[in-house]
């Protein structure tokens, strides 16, 4: 556990204007269901299905389910047989689960900087080191390969990526994949890549790259990470899966060790499995309407930074987050403290994220664009204000 548990400035200062019944515009905003999007009254009548009623767990999940999960992968292009696919309650379960599986207490697994904030307190719980490696920025982001081998250790167990990056928004590329599923299979460790954002690429698809794919790797032992939460925008439904891929031998063992581990917590409801293949039929007009959303703020947010010469906008490819280089007047604390004080307006500052250098802030592109655009403008407004 950490040490301290008291809330950060930032969260504390947002329950004190929130008492004081202050208007918070919200930039943060990262749960679909709350953000204004279409979801069909009855989208979730699948979980009514009486094969519910019957309980008789598979810990690996019920083949059906499994099933549509590698069909979903085949929608994006990607053949991953169902055996190779395990279903958890959510993506943050699926990594507890790897490292159990993967790592003894006080082993190590790479995580990219800047990245996700919870990785630091999921490897924590499970008693592993997190150790960064860093992703560049040159106009576009990349990852430190030179870096990434230098922190490998002996006790490093495995490499994880997040494939479009939160929240740098940047996908692994094939040639990155490629060079660290040599890197991992050289020493036998494992490769985890979270492509829970793969759903939203927020150009028009004519970029000059090519997307890696975790669950088609072949050499090294490797597990892409996806899920309900992201890809239909219900992250209540508590559905994520892992797909495997790599050697059959070491698939085989990770499996046999995942299947002991999920036994002891058969953590998927029956019902939600049921329910899975019609619900990932269903939910595409969802993922729709989110990626419709993110694609039109990312644009609002373009032109908008266009007019306010001081703040820059950061390529992104895809996601549900942006991330803005502002000016330093102060620090990025004494900046987000500033907005949500004196403008009401709530954005996190890239410090949460593990950025080299500040001043960054980041942005959420679920946010409903009335105040995607109101609180945009205002803190273009207050910076350009700045003497
Ligand atoms: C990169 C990344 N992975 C996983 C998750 C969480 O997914 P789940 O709801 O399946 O645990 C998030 C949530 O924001 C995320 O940003």
């Amino acid at each position: 556990m950490p040490r301290d548990l008291s809330p950060n400035c930032l969260t504390a200062a947002l329950g004190r204007a929130r008492r004081d019944g202050r208007v918070v515009t919200d930039l943060t905003q990262s749960n679909p269901t709350r953000a204004g999007i279409p979801y069909p009254r009855d989208l979730l009548s699948p979980l009514a299905d009486a094969r519910g009623l019957q309980y008789a767990p598979q810990a690996l999940g019920l083949r059906d389910a499994r099933a549509a999960v590698a069909a979903d992968y085949e929608r994006r292009g990607v053949s991953v047989p169902a055996e190779r696919i395990v279903l958890t309650a959510s993506t943050s379960e699926a990594y507890s689960l790897l490292f159990k599986v993967l790592c003894a207490p006080g082993d190590e697994v790479l995580v990219p900087r800047p990245s996700y904030p919870l990785f630091e307190h999921l490897t924590r719980l499970d008693a592993v080191v997190a150790v960064p490696y860093d992703l560049e920025y040159h106009g576009t982001w990349s990852i430190d390969l030179a870096a990434l081998e230098q922190a490998l250790s002996p006790r490093t167990r495995a490499v994880l990526a997040v494939s479009p990056n939160n929240p740098t928004g940047s996908y692994l590329k094939t040639e990155e994949l490629a060079a660290i599923e040599r890197l991992c299979a050289a020493r036998g460790i494992a490769l985890v890549v979270d492509e829970v954002f793969a759903d939203y690429p927020l150009d028009d698809g004519h970029r000059a790259f090519a997307i890696g794919h975790a669950a088609a790797c072949r050499e090294a032992l490797t597990f892409s990470l996806g899920g309900l939460s992201k890809t239909v925008g219900l992250p209540q439904l508590k559905l994520g899966w892992i797909a495997l891929g790599g050697p059959p031998s070491l698939v085989a063992d990770a499996l046999d060790r995942l299947e002991f581990a999920c036994d002891a917590y058969l953590s998927v409801s029956t019902p939600v499995q049921v329910a899975l293949p019609e619900m990932l039929d269903r939910g595409a007009p969802v993922r729709g309407a989110i990626h419709q959303r993110v694609v039109t703020n990312f644009r609002r947010l373009n032109a908008l930074a266009r007019e306010a010469s001081s703040c820059r906008v950061l390529d992104t490819e895809a996601g549900w987050y942006a991330v803005v280089h502002v000016p330093t007047f102060g620090s990025e604390e004494s900046l987000v403290l500033e907005l949500l004080t004196t403008h009401g307006i709530l954005v996190h500052p890239g410090y949460f994220f593990d950025f080299a250098r500040e001043s960054y802030l980041v942005v959420s592109l679920l946010t409903p664009p009335a105040d995607f655009e109101t609180g945009v403008q205002t803190i273009f407004r207050h910076l350009s204000a700045r003497p």
